[in-house]
C-alpha cells in the first residue's frame, strides 16, 4: 500500500490578470463562489481527504490569503458579544490549526513547475498533493478524497483527468494512454498544451495531482517548456516508466474558475445546490431565460 498523503501544495502566486480590475488589490484565489473564497474550497477539499499540512506558494500581494487562514480575534469577539455563534462557526470551524499552514514565496513567476519546486523543502521526501484552486469540482465525494483512495491502491503518480473537446487541448496537459479501464488510465506520455492536431488524446489533466517527491529532482533542471514556463507536466513526464503513473476519471463536475464563464457557471451551480438560495435562483433563472427567449 502506498504511503499516506499528508501534505498539499497550493500554487497561489498567479496575478489573476483575467479578472482585472477585481483582482487589482485582492488575490484571485479570494474571489468568492457564492460566499466562500476559491482557496477555502481547495483547503476544505484537502482536509476532507485527510491532508494535515497546507503549503501555499504565494507572491507579493497575497497577504489576504494568510489573514483568511488565521483567527480574526476582533471579529470573533464582536460576534460573540452579539450572540452570533452561528457566524463564529462560519469563520472558525474550517480553520487548520497553528503550524498546519505554511507559506513560501515563489519570488519569480516562472510557471507551475517552478511554483511546486518552491515547496520542495516543506514537502520533503514523501508523496504530496497539488491542488490548483482555479479548478473547482462539485462532487459528492470530494475529488482529492477520491484520489487519495486511488493512490492507496496504485501508488506512484496520479492526476485527475477529464475528456475535453479536441479543440481545447491547448489549454491543458494531455495524456498519452497505454491502457484505459474507463476509470484509471495508465499514462505512457504527457504533453503540455498541445495543438489539437498533435494531441495524443483528449484526456486532460485538471488541477489535482498526487506526486512522488522524485518530481523535485526533475524540476531542478529548470528547463522551460510550453509558453517558456517551467512546466510541472514536463517534470512529471520524466517519471513515466520509473513508477506507476495513472490518470483518474474522477466523479464530479469541474468548473474552470480561472475563466469568467466557468466562474459564473460555478457560482450558479453552487448556489442552485443550496437550500437557502437554490429555489430563489432557479425561479429567477427560468423567468430570465423565458423572457430572453421571448425577446429573441
Ligand atoms: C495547468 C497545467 C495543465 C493543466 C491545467 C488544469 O495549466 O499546466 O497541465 O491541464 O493547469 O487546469 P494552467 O491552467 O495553469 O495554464
Amino acid at each position: 500500500m502506498a504511503a499516506n498523503v499528508r501534505k498539499a501544495v497550493f500554487p497561489v502566486g498567479g496575478l489573476g490578470t483575467r479578472f482585472l480590475p477585481a483582482t487589482k488589490a485582492i488575490p484571485k484565489e479570494m474571489l468568492p463562489v457564492v460566499d466562500k473564497p476559491l482557496i477555502q474550497y481547495a483547503v476544505e477539499e484537502a482536509a476532507a481527504a485527510g491532508i494535515e499540512e497546507f503549503i501555499f506558494v504565494t507572491s507579493r500581494g497575497k497577504t489576504a490569503i494568510e489573514d483568511h487562514f488565521d483567527h480574526s480575534h476582533l471579529l470573533t469577539t464582536s460576534l460573540e458579544a452579539s450572540g452570533r455563534q452561528d457566524l463564529v462557526a462560519l469563520i472558525e470551524d474550517w480553520l487548520p490549526g497553528p503550524g498546519q499552514v505554511a507559506y513560501v514565496r515563489q519570488m519569480s513567476p516562472l510557471g507551475l513547475g517552478h511554483a511546486v519546486w518552491c515547496a520542495r523543502h516543506l514537502v520533503g521526501d514523501e508523496p504530496f498533493a497539488v491542488i490548483l484552486p482555479d479548478d473547482l469540482v462539485q462532487a459528492e465525494t470530494p475529488v482529492m478524497a477520491q484520489m487519495v483512495a486511488a493512490h492507496a491502491e496504485m501508488g506512484g503518480n496520479l492526476v485527475a483527468v477529464m475528456d475535453v473537446p479536441r479543440e481545447e487541448t491547448r489549454r491543458y496537459g494531455i495524456l498519452d494512454v497505454a491502457h484505459d479501464d474507463g476509470r484509471l488510465a495508465e499514462v505512457s506520455g504527457l504533453v503540455e498544451k498541445p495543438d489539437p492536431a498533435d494531441a495524443p488524446s483528449t484526456l486532460s489533466i485538471i488541477g489535482r495531482y498526487i506526486l512522488s517527491a522524485d518530481v523535485f529532482a526533475e524540476l531542478d533542471a529548470m528547463e522551460p517548456g510550453a509558453g517558456g514556463e517551467i512546466q510541472l507536466t514536463d517534470a512529471m513526464a520524466r517519471l513515466i516508466g520509473r513508477m506507476p503513473f495513472h490518470g483518474l476519471r474522477y466523479e464530479g463536475r469541474r468548473f474552470d474558475c480561472g475563466d469568467k464563464l466557468g466562474y459564473l457557471e460555478a457560482t450558479v451551480a453552487f448556489a442552485l445546490a443550496r437550500d437557502d438560495l437554490g429555489p430563489g435562483l432557479a425561479s429567477y433563472l427560468s423567468s430570465t431565460v423565458r423572457a430572453t427567449g421571448e425577446e429573441s
